[in-house]
């Protein structure tokens, strides 16, 4: 397995592999690479010949008040396993190497796909996703790349940049990895207490229990919904949002209807940790 710091290195790496008639799939990544991570490696093996995994802690994507500073990094263990899981180079550049040649006349501006969910409860935060990204397709041009159904909105905001700006690389969606309990898997998981870790997968029952009776012909769901809600509340969690949107579009939807897709989809604190999930569901 190779590592490669600079974009010059990596861009030697990808064009080595790809002169050698491979297909290159890339998984971005933040580190504290857990199964969830690993699950979009495993399916990038399916769909290609090689594997680049990036490993940076994005600082655009965070914003004053969060946890940047004490985001987990847990580099030998992350290669260890990237090793493992036979990729063939990680690419762990600084934030000289991404951001040193200036952020000062370009941004990215999302339109109605960061309304709701997290981007509307992080402003910036899909904005510095979108950059990086961008920046990572120009810096590595993978014929393939993978995200994880964990983060949806991403997955779709990513997904139409990617037709809009052109880029030529082909999206794959990964089922959430979850733990026996049903939890998502995140890197923040490492933040909860032996209490929160305990209480975190409510959040997953109360997705379920919505999906299930939307499945049983629940079309307006607002009342079930906010009645899940005290219940988090009532446990301990702080709700931001919990509702279902438009697949496609990201907008809320109040009154379901056959033949349409949707994402149910979750985010709530428990203590100062902000969990997320999601479901998507096919009336
Ligand atoms: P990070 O949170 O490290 O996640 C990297 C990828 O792993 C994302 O595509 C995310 O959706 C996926 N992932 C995380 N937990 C998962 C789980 N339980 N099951 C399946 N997939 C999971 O997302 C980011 O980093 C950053 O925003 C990034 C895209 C790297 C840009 O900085």
């Amino acid at each position: 397995m190779k590592t490669a710091k600079s974009i010059q290195e990596i861009r030697e790496q990808v064009n080595h592999l790809k002169s050698k008639g491979n297909k290159v799939a890339f998984v971005p990544t933040m580190g504290a690479l857990h199964d969830g991570h690993l699950s979009l490696i495993r399916m990038a093996h399916k769909y290609a010949d090689a594997i680049v995994v990036s490993i940076y802690v994005n600082p655009e994507q965070f914003a004053p008040h969060e946890d940047f500073g004490t985001y987990p990094r847990t580099i030998e263990a992350d290669l260890k396993l990237c090793k493992e899981e036979n990729v063939d180079v990680v690419f762990m550049p600084d934030t000289e190497t991404m951001y040193g040649s200036g952020k000062k006349y370009f941004s990215i501006d999302i339109e109605e796909l960061n309304v709701h969910l997290d981007g509307g409860s992080r402003p910036g935060y899909f904005q510095g996703i979108a950059l990086v990204v961008n920046k990572l397709f120009n810096i590595v041009n993978p014929d393939i790349a993978v995200f994880g159904q964990k983060d949806y909105q991403q997955f779709r905001i990513i997904e139409q940049m990617v037709k809009e700006f052109n880029h030529s690389v082909e999206l794959l969606m990964a089922p959430i990895g979850r733990a026996e309990d049903g939890l998502a898997l995140s890197s923040r998981n490492a933040y909860l207490s032996q209490e929160e870790r305990a209480l975190a997968p409510s959040l997953y029952r109360a997705l379920t229990y919505v999906a299930q009776q939307i499945e049983n012909g629940v079309m307006e769901p607002a009342l079930l919904i906010s009645h899940q809600q005290d219940e988090l509340e009532a446990k301990g969690f702080e709700n931001d949002y919990l509702s279902v949107y438009s697949l496609d579009t990201l907008q809320p939807v109040d009154k379901l209807s056959a033949g349409n897709k949707y994402v149910l989809a979750i985010a709530a604190y428990l203590g100062k940790t902000r969990l997320i999930d999601n479901l998507i569901l096919e009336i």
